[in-house]
């Protein structure tokens, strides 16, 4: 078994289309089952399913690596290798019957659930049933086209994803920092699944992308797909995404963006005390 990431990127095509097909079937008869950080915070059936499925097929084909995944826990690897999955990302349009969903299978080494790893494939599979993917130093792809972000416009005339936590307080500070940007950009669209808002920006379907406090499993497969598109993905200080922040742009305009940010407040917004 090698970490090869040609590899390990077809390997996260396979699983992220295979879970895509399974909550693509089961998408009329998704209902809530739980949920976490807040009442609005949702899980459904669906979201359990799907990370079974995700959990089973990884340990059948490399059962040395690891997984960190939203709806379970840690398993511990031995091989280097730690599958970072979002059985959905974006439930709550998937619940809606919203097109903005997806499945997201990342591969990462280096330690889990910190802004150190080194991300080698990932793929992600939307509710449009486009596989987004990519892998480390071999490109990105929107199905079977490669995917090369050229230019960009300046900030004055980008058009910026975004999104919200599920904590009112948490959404509260978001609300009074994105109004604070808008005026600085083309306009805003919060379209509610970031796994499948990184891939827009790697298509230029969006300009860029900033949002505070995602999880780990949010990111991992679109950062790769859109940093191997040509677009810089980092945190507040250039460095890897994290959990606090990820800032996501064409590098000509990736720093314009950072500043504006930082202006308005980035650094201390949801920033643990
Ligand atoms: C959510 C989506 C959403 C983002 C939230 C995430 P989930 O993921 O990615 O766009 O704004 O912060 O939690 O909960 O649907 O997997």
């Amino acid at each position: 078994m090698t970490n090869d990431p040609a590899e390990l990127l077809r390997m996260a095509r396979e699983l992220a289309l295979e879970a895509g097909r399974l909550i693509a079937d089961r998408q009329r008869e998704a209902h809530i089952t739980a949920t976490k950080s807040s009442g609005v915070d949702i899980v459904t059936q669906v979201d359990l399913a799907s990370e079974r499925l995700l959990r089973e097929r990884i340990a059948g084909l490399r059962p040395g690596d690891g997984i960190l995944g939203e709806e379970g826990q840690d398993v511990p690897g031995s091989s280097g290798i730690t599958w970072v999955i979002d059985p959905i990302d974006g439930t709550v349009n998937y619940l809606y019957g919203l097109p903005s969903y997806a499945v997201s299978v990342a591969a990462v080494t280096g330690p889990a659930r910190s802004h150190e790893w080194t991300t080698l494939a990932g793929a992600v599979f939307d509710g449009s049933g486009r596989l987004w993917s990519a892998g480390r130093g071999l490109g990105a792809w929107r199905d079977g086209e490669a995917l090369h972000k050229d230019g960009a416009p300046p900030l004055a005339e980008s058009l910026v994803g975004t999104g919200f936590q599920y904590v009112a307080r948490s959404r509260a500070a978001q609300g009074q920092f994105v109004a604070k940007m808008l005026p600085q950009v083309r306009d805003i669209r919060r379209l509610g699944a970031a796994a499948v808002d990184l891939c827009l920006v790697a298509a230029g379907h969006l300009d860029a992308y900033y949002e505070h406090g995602l999880h780990a499993w949010d990111f991992a497969a679109g950062s790769i797909i859109a940093s191997e598109a040509g677009v810089k993905v980092a945190g507040i200080d250039g460095g890897a995404p994290d959990e606090h922040l990820v800032i996501a742009a064409h590098p000509a305009v990736w720093n314009e963006l950072r500043d504006a940010l930082e202006t308005a407040g980035a650094r201390e917004l949801l920033a643990a005390p």
